[in-house]
């Protein structure tokens, strides 16, 4: 079966080298993919957000199968004008993908489905976002409701950082009309997990956890970025929690989204805070996350094409899943000054050193190939995967690959995975 691939980050490397072992592929091409998932299959230069370009491109091409990695395409209906056009598409529709890209949906989704999450509220004017945020003396949270990049959410320690949070939103628009609405909600105190399962609208097999590191400095500080490392499994959620997750989360979310007639088919991430009261929900996002993938996919022994093709097809339950025992860390290697303004096109050496690692992958996110070269050109760069017998072992033998690989303001976090090896 030949498949198209849509996106160009860590994470569509990871799905391309995981489908690049499949027995039943045939032809595997990306859109646009990076200088990584070049040598998984073949790189298309049309962008993924240009549906009818790369619906077009599927008719010619004889494409059986179609995996949106990132969000936007999926909130833009990629999946809706692929099946349309008699083509199988992973993710979900763009009803369904609201999920994500509105929070205000998924805030009241939660709200009608009783899942625990923050109390929040929602608020399409500036001048009563301020009047609550100063009416609160507790730490709160502030976030865009549209689609923002992981970028769109601000934690407040004090009202007045609040309103200035409400004020860069709302009325000087950083984020464009996703920041049309703002929610605040209660900030909540935990560690935080990601739980992504594969669902086909009425089957949902969770996979092994994981967790994200979000802030782009050491001891999470300084802003949020798209995630700069994690690790797979996150010993913070244990077999029980796991179950109450899929009881109290996964399973009213796949029905509440049946009942409101956006049925849900792809992949449902849930971010999750494990708070003293058990866990709540932050956010959910429809697809992979990134960099979570990396160590997950590392892990999965099992097909993925033939998984994605259940989702599909509805037959879900009949497909189980085979997951390495060892553990996995990823280490992302961003550009100097990401996540602000950052250079692009710097030459990175040392990659074919950190890969003849045992039990390490690097995964291409912003790269590209120019005159024979691998050059930078993204925020972040590499996620440099490591297994080991241990998560310490693991982290070890990633942080050992990322010391081979250098490029001009190359920057990572150096204690990834710290919280699960305390
Ligand atoms: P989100 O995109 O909603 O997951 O938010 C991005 C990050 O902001 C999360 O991964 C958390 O680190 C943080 N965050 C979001 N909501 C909350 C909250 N209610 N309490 C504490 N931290 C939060
Ligand atoms: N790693 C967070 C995300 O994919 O949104």
């Amino acid at each position: 079966m030949n498949v198209l691939l849509i996106g160009g980050g860590g994470r569509e490397h990871a799905i391309a080298w995981k489908l690049a072992q499949s027995k039943n592929l045939s032809k595997l091409y990306i859109a646009p993919g990076n200088a990584g998932t070049g040598k998984c299959g073949k790189n298309i230069p049309i962008s993924g957000t240009n549906t009818k370009k790369l619906v077009d491109f599927g008719k010619q091409n004889n494409i059986g199968l179609v995996i949106v990695g990132p969000e936007d395409p999926l909130a833009a209906g990629a999946v809706d004008a692929f099946e349309a056009a008699g083509i199988k598409a992973f993710g979900p529709s763009a009803g369904a993908a609201q999920l994500e890209a509105d929070k205000a949906f998924a805030k009241q989704l939660m709200r009608s489905t009783s899942i625990s999450t923050a109390e929040g509220r929602i608020f399409e004017r500036f001048d009563d976002a301020k009047t609550y945020i100063a009416s609160r003396d507790e730490a709160l949270v502030v976030k865009a409701a549209g689609l923002a990049k992981g970028k769109g959410v601000f934690v407040c320690d004090d009202p007045s950082d609040g309103i200035l949070a409400a004020e860069k939103i709302m009325c000087d628009k950083i984020f464009g009309s996703a920041g049309e609405k703002v929610i605040v909600e209660d900030k909540l105190l935990g560690e935080e997990v990601s739980i992504l399962a594969f669902v086909d609208s009425r089957n949902i097999y969770v996979m092994e956890s994981s967790q994200d590191h979000k802030p782009i400095g050491d001891g999470d500080s300084g802003p949020n970025t798209g995630g700069m490392g994690a690790y797979s499994p996150a010993p913070v959620v244990n077999e029980e929690a796991m179950d109450k997750i899929t009881r109290e989360i996964l399973v009213p979310v796949v029905d509440g989204m049946n009942r409101n007639g956006t049925p849900y088919k792809g992949i449902l991430y849930a971010g999750l805070m494990i708070t003293a009261g058990g866990p709540r929900v932050l956010e959910f996002n429809v697809r992979f996350g990134d960099p979570e993938t990396q160590p997950i996919l590392m892990r999965l022994k099992s097909d993925l094409l033939e998984v994605c093709l259940a989702v599909c097809d509805g037959t879900l339950d009949k497909v189980s899943l085979e997951w390495d025992q060892r553990p996995a860390v990823c280490i992302v290697v961003a550009s100097g000054g990401y996540p602000g303004g950052y250079e692009k096109g710097k030459k990175i050496t040392g990659l074919q050193d950190a890969e003849s690692i045992d039990n390490v992958v690097v995964f291409h996110a912003g790269t590209a190939v120019k005159n024979g070269d691998i050059i930078t050109n993204g925020g972040r760069v590499l996620g440099v995967t490591a297994l080991g017998q241990t998560i310490a072992d693991a982290k070890k033998t990633a942080y050992e690959a990322v010391d081979k690989i250098k490029f001009d303001g190359a920057y990572c976090r150096r204690d990834i995975a710290d919280k699960a090896i305390k």
